[in-house]
């Protein structure tokens, strides 16, 4: 038999959320990430593996080939460079927006606006596109806490029912885009194995629709 084609997918929020688009499809995990220490998992379908890894990790995986597929949010795929990668499909899960943010009362600063974010991509694009100069700071998560401690005068972050903004004082400011999550495909993998790869994506496809 072929390989099986393997699907990359982060645990937590993503894993949960997709859960029910494969069970829509017939898919079904053999195993739980929560309890589970492994880290590829079998499906109740031969031909199909789930390999888990880190939200940020999923695009590189599936560009290298090491995935044939992955489940990965489109703020991650905007900060993934290169067109390694295609998107074919909107899973329609994991919705946000990425923003803007900062306190409402903002004490005037001379020189470049400061901005911490672990989105140095879609940051630098935005105010590029705006014509607007700032000195961007990478971080790696707790992005809200920057303001409140003189770190940065604003954040760009992922803002859902914004009770995280709320709980420390910020608000939002401006929109820079909707986020959902995409199914992203190995294009080697598409002209290769291009029979499993198109069903399984129609399959995908499907359940969206059906859950919609
Ligand atoms: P991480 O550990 O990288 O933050 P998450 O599981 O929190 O991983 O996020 C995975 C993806 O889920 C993100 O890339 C984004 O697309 C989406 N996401 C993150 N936070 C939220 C949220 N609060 N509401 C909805 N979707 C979210
Ligand atoms: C995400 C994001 C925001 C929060 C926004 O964090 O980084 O902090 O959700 O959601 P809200 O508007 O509904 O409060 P997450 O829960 O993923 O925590 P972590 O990534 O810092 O672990
Ligand atoms: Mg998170």
């Amino acid at each position: 038999m072929a390989e099986p084609l393997k699907l990359a997918i982060s645990k937590g929020r993503i894993f949960e959320e997709t859960l029910p688009l494969l069970a829509t499809a017939d898919i079904y995990p053999r195993e739980d990430p929560k309890t589970s220490r492994k880290l590829v998992l079998d499906t109740n379908r031969e031909d199909l593996k789930l390999v888990i890894i880190r939200a940020a990790d999923v695009p590189t995986y599936v560009e290298y080939g090491a995935a044939d597929f992955g489940v990965a949010g489109k703020d991650v795929l905007l900060e993934h460079p290169g067109d390694g990668l295609y998107e074919p499909l909107d899973l329609r899960i994991a919705h946000c927006r990425m923003m803007v943010a900062g306190k409402s009362e903002m004490t005037p600063r001379l020189g470049h606006l400061r901005i911490a974010t672990k989105y140095v991509r879609s940051t630098r694009r935005f105010y590029a596109e705006r014509g607007e100069q700032v000195e961007v700071i990478k971080l790696y998560g707790s992005m809200e806490l920057a303001p409140l401690v003189g770190l940065a005068d604003r954040i760009v972050d992922l803002v859902d029912t914004g009770n995280t903004l709320r709980a420390n004082g910020l608000v939002p400011l401006e929109h820079i885009a909707d986020i959902s999550s995409r199914l992203v495909v190995n294009k080697a993998s598409m002209k290769m194995r291009h029979q499993p790869v198109k069903k399984f994506t129609r399959l995908m496809a499907e359940a969206v629709e059906k859950l919609h």
